[in-house]
């Protein structure tokens, strides 16, 4: 028996083969005089192979009957194609009809809304478009981990159920296994001591923390799984469940941890560019006319790096009519974030050294007693892609911060140890991977990039 081979690699063949097996999905079948063309798919790539079965085939009336969406096992010979648009076909000599599709499979050929295509995130993925989000979304994943893996970071398994609240913004979803029925309490409060874990848990925000204690042992480590955040916000750059990638640096500070976020943004913009050319080239006919340009840009440009107050100086300057307005320790909204990045530098921007006030518990504060070291980049069409800071690891600094916004130290004392023993500057970020794609694929709704999305109200799938 030939063993199948897959189509992407079927199509970088440079010589005709007698005897090849191909398994897929029927994109489309036309017949004309005793011949049927069958376009096959099986998702290794964007490119469908033409099959071209003759009548004399015996089970012929089974394969004049093949629907879209239908499934087959093709065998045959591959040969040059007279036709224009492909250089292969393949001359069938059997084919197995594995499923015929009926008549109400949704994914006919015209083409179908992004919303549409939501109310059947099962079977998207069989479309063209989504097929390459999803093809681009596995290769981005594996050079994520090839880009720290040169850089001698070591992959951390940070926990999924935490006991803390690491951004400190209550957006934690709780876990318990106490009866929703009846939820016992003392003193009007809901009492842990017979749930779970005997205290009150929940998903992940960020693995930072558990990051954190890692980098101080094992110099330069880096987490990438999934996050949860009970935001309800309903717009097209937040979603429930996302996956984050979070490296953490021993003996680095806030300039360098800029400098590792912004040669991973531009070594994964340049794997797309190599890697994933077809399908990009599909999403700049059909998504975003400027994404080739979007990635170039990255590529070769050198990212603005600006203060917040600076950041806030331009966006009063400008004649920009904004929403919300903006004043020196308001947070910025992705309004001011994208004027800053599409409209006046035109290029990424890293804005750095933030207000305490609007910052978790643990960036480091600056000599001005007022502004902590963190950074944002910004990216055109989403703002804020990345999170990060340089960590406060001076004890009496961080107890006094946690102190000042009632963060209860006795929850943190592994944490507060940390800065007690073999303690050192440390610095790390966060990179949401589905704005990362959302940013490298010119998708414009986060619910686009992620298998099944989780947001207020919908768990469909
Ligand atoms: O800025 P954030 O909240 O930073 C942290 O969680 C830090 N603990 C990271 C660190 O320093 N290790 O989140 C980081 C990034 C954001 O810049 C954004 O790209 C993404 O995570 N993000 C979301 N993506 C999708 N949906 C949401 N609800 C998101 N919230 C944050
Ligand atoms: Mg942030």
């Amino acid at each position: 028996m030939t063993e199948r081979i897959k189509i992407n690699k079927l199509l970088c063949s440079d010589t005709t083969v007698d005897e090849v097996v191909v398994k897929g999905w029927v994109r489309t079948r036309r017949g004309s005089k005793g011949f049927s063309f069958i376009e096959v798919n099986d998702g290794s790539c964007l490119k469908n192979i033409q099959v071209v079965a003759d009548s004399s085939l015996d089970n012929y009336d089974d394969i004049a009957r093949l629907t879209t969406g239908s499934a087959v096992a093709v065998s045959g010979s591959l040969v040059e194609s007279p036709g224009g648009g492909q250089k292969w076909e393949i001359h069938a000599k059997n084919i197995e009809v594995i499923s015929i599709a009926p008549e109400d499979y949704p994914l006919q050929k015209k083409r179908h809304s992004d919303e549409f295509l939501r109310t059947i995130a099962h079977l998207r993925p069989r479309t063209n478009k989504y097929g390459a989000v999803f093809r681009i979304r596995s290769e981005l994943s594996y050079a994520i981990h090839d880009f720290f893996r040169d850089r001698g970071f070591k992959y951390i398994h940070t926990p999924i159920l935490t006991g803390s609240d690491c951004e400190g913004a209550g957006e934690l979803f709780q876990v318990t296994t106490l009866d929703m029925g009846n939820v016992p309490s003392v003193d009007g409060k809901v009492d842990y001591s017979g749930d779970f874990f005997g205290k009150e848990a929940g998903l992940t925000v960020s693995g930072q923390l558990s990051a954190e204690m890692f980098a101080l042992a094992l110099g330069d480590v880096y987490t990438f799984g999934p996050t949860f955040r009970a935001e309800d916000s309903n717009t097209s750059r937040h979603v429930a469940e996302f996956w984050m990638i979070e490296p953490e640096m021993a003996f680095c500070d806030l300039d360098g941890s800029m400098d590792v976020a912004e040669e991973m943004l531009k070594y994964l913009a340049g794997v797309v560019q190599e890697n994933c050319a077809e399908d990009i080239e599909l999403f700049a006919k059909f998504v975003d006319k400027g994404l080739p340009n979007t990635i170039e840009n990255i590529l070769t440009s050198d990212f603005e790096r600006i203060s917040y107050e600076e950041a806030v100086e331009i966006l009063k300057k400008s004649k920009k009519e904004f929403e919300y307005e903006i004043n020196y320790g308001k947070d910025l909204q992705s309004e001011h974030e994208r004027y800053l990045t599409e409209n006046y530098f035109k290029k990424p921007v890293i804005v750095h050294d933030y207000p305490k006030e609007i910052k978790p518990f643990y960036m480091r504060l600056n000599d001005d007693g007022r502004t902590v070291a963190a950074m944002d980049i910004l990216v055109p069409r989403i703002g804020e892609i990345v999170g990060g800071s340089q960590r406060e690891e001076r004890l009496d600094m961080l107890v006094e911060r946690m102190k000042e916004m009632g963060i209860p130290l006795e929850d943190y004392w592994w944490y507060l140890d940390s800065r007690r023993f073999g303690n050192v500057p440390h610095s790390g970020f966060g990179v949401g991977f589905e704005r990362l794609l959302m940013f490298l694929t010119g998708i414009g709704n986060i619910r686009d990039v992620i298998p099944f999305a989780r947001t207020p109200k919908n768990i469909e799938f």
